[in-house]
């Protein structure tokens, strides 16, 4: 997958927070320990440093929601990092995404802290991130 295809479908599926650009994934996929998983529908992108791995960004492409595709990519994405020796999965999500969270927590992530006034809204706001963890 390209990075101007993850561009297009990251700027699709996040309205609320600014989306990246094709420049910042190109760069990021050039870091090492990067894993991506999924195709222009959905994607998972993610890095393992050591025995963690965290979780960067999970889009689905508004056309295809609500159709399991989120799930199979993290799914997918957390075997990868077990044939890695990843003890665990870390990631931050916006407090008020019921969507993702919903995601996360069916997959056995649990609340492990959380960063005030972490991300910038549409509207010039802050909200909070809740960080997640799941021991694989
Ligand atoms: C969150 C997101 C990635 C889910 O993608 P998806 O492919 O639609 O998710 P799935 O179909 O695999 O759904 C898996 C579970 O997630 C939860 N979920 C997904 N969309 C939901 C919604 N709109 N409302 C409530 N729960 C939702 C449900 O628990 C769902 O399980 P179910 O279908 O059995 O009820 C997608 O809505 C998206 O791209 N949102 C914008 C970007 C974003 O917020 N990314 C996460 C940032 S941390």
């Amino acid at each position: 997958m390209t990075p101007a295809a993850l561009a297009q479908t990251h700027a699709a599926a996040f309205t609320q927070t600014r989306p990246w650009s094709e420049s910042e994934f190109t760069d990021l996929l050039k870091q090492r320990g990067m894993i991506l998983c999924g195709d222009a529908k959905s994607f998972i992108l993610g890095r393992i440093i050591g025995d963690e791995a965290e979780v960067l960004t999970v889009a689905t492409h508004p056309n295809h929601q609500r159709q399991g595709y989120a799930r199979a990519q993290l799914v997918q994405f957390i075997s990868q990092a077990r044939t890695q020796n990843v003890e665990s999965v870390f990631l931050e999500v916006s407090e008020n995404n019921g969507a993702a969270k919903s995601l996360y927590y069916k997959q056995g992530f649990h609340k492990f802290g959380h960063r005030p006034q972490y991300y910038y809204t549409a509207d010039g706001g802050k909200i909070g991130a809740d960080i997640l963890r799941l021991e694989i």
